[in-house]
Order: C-alpha cells, then structure tokens, then sequence
C-alpha cells in the first residue's frame, strides 16, 4: 500500500499527491510514468511522475478529474493508501546538452514536463518555456516552471492571463524572429501536440512528443496502447512514451483514444450514484 503523504488543490479539477513509494522514487527519471490501481476492483490508470524526491522516497502524480479513477483518486486525503503502483515505467527523457530547448506544456501535460525542463537546464540548456492553459485557474506549476527556464510563455485560451491564444502561437513566432531552436519538447493534449509538430516540420526542428493512449499492463503485452509511429506499430508503455513528433500518427490516436468513451461516461455516472 502506497501512503499519500501530501495533497494539494492546484484547481477545483486538478490534483496534486506527493505519494511515499520509496523504490519507485529512487529509480524514477524524467519522462517515466507509474500505472496505479485504487482497489480490487478498480482499473488501472497510467499517470506521469511529475516529481520525486529520493531522500524523502516520495513521487508526485498531478492529474486532472477527468474520469472515474481519477474522480475517485481526486477525492482521497493525506493518509489515505494506494493499492498498487508500479513504476517507473517507460523510457527516460534523453538528456544532454541540446542547445536552446523550448518546452511545451499544455493542461495536465505542464505536470510531466516540469522535470524534464528541470533535466534539461541542470544538462547546460537554454531553456524557453510555454504554457498554456484553457483559462487562468487551470494553469499549473507556473513559479516552477519559471524557475528553471531562462525565459517563460503563459498562453490561455480565453485570455484570462499571458498570450490570448495557443501555446503554438508564440512558438511559430519565436521561429519567425529567427530564434535558433535546437529541440522542442510538447506535452499536452493530443490536438495541441498535433498543431506544434505542424509548425516545426517545415523547419525541420527536431520535436519530442510525449503519448498517452489507453493503458492497461504497461509492460508491453497487452497491446491496448500501441500507436503508429514512421509507419510502425509501437508500444507507448515501453517504446515511449517519448516518440519523435514528425512520425507520429496522431489522426489514428486520436481515435483509437476515444474507444471506450461509452463505457467510461457509465462507470463514472455509477460512481457518482454510488457516492450519492
Ligand atoms: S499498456 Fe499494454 S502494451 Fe502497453
């Protein structure tokens, strides 16, 4: 059983657990996830580590209240216990020292990026950071991520704070200024991942994606999570879950990403009658 040591309302919808989970914490690495189950019964459900603390053997998952799992995740308090965890799972970010690096986060996807962009500037990069949200309350880690970049973007859909627009807005314009951009990392939804390899491909920039299909193993037996990447069938839960962005189909993820919206509107509409 895995303790929730701290827990922080980051919005009404996106939570925060710092979990002590001591072996998972001392092998953890920027980019890798954990796949978590509540109970018995419950399914399992891929999360990113947005951070670990070895000396204290702590991770920390943030996620938004989306589905049953996670409604259910969001409603546990400090000292409440996780059935299963395992992790780290999948690849590490590759680290070096790139260059210039511009790190893209969007929603949730801000989460996992943090350590990364941490990784990266630790690595000699110079580090320019995007983030956006759909409104001011649902951006994250923004004192964070400023901390470890030398310049930092906040983008919102509704202008409620930063740039009136899309993360991949400032990044066509910080292309078209001329800036010299050796590598971009974007994580975020599947549409915002899409539109950011669309304008870096004519550039030929290098750009890393992040892909979170459906899990259900995470050890590459299942299938559940492939994606196609250069033509390729790969496995996000050990091939990824970093790919290169100019090879990835996002069209046939984006759909095979909605595969059991049916069911998942059930189990969550019989959660809350539960709860009522
Ligand atoms: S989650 Fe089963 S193969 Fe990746």
């Amino acid at each position: 059983m895995y303790k929730i040591i701290r827990k922080e309302d980051l919005s009404p919808v996106v939570k925060l657990l710092e979990v002590s989970a001591p072996l998972i914490a001392d092998k953890a690495q920027p980019g890798q996830f954990v796949i978590l189950r509540l109970d018995e019964e419950g399914e399992r459900i891929p999360l990113t580590i947005a951070d670990f603390d070895r000396e204290k053997g702590t991770i920390t998952v943030i996620f938004l209240e989306v589905g049953k799992t996670t409604t259910q995740l969001g409603k546990m308090v400090e000292g409440d216990k996780i059935l299963n965890l395992i992790g780290p799972l999948g690849n590490p970010s590759e680290m070096e020292d790139f260059g210039t690096v511009v790190c893209i986060g969007g929603g949730v996807g801000v989460a996992p990026l943090y350590p990364i962009a941490r990784a990266l500037k630790e690595s000699g990069n110079t580090v320019i950071s995007i983030i956006g949200a759909r409104c001011k309350d649902l951006l994250i880690l923004e004192d964070e991520m400023r901390e470890v970049s030398d310049e930092l973007y906040i983008t919102t859909d509704d202008g409620s704070v930063g740039h009136h627009g899309f993360v991949s807005d400032i990044l066509k314009r910080l292309i078209e200024e001329g800036r010299i951009i050796d590598r971009v990392i974007a994580i975020g939804p599947l549409i915002m991942m899409k539109v950011v390899v669309g304008v870096t491909k004519p550039y030929d920039i290098k750009t890393i994606v992040s892909l979170n299909p459906i899990m259900v193993d995470g050890t590459g037996m299942c299938g559940s999570c492939r994606v196609i990447v250069g033509g390729e069938v790969r496995f996000a839960c050990v091939d990824g879950p970093e790919f290169d962005g100019h090879l990835v189909d996002f069209d046939n993820l984006m759909k095979r990403n909605t595969r059991f919206l049916e069911e998942e509107a059930k189990s969550v509409e019989e959660y809350k009658r539960r709860c009522r």
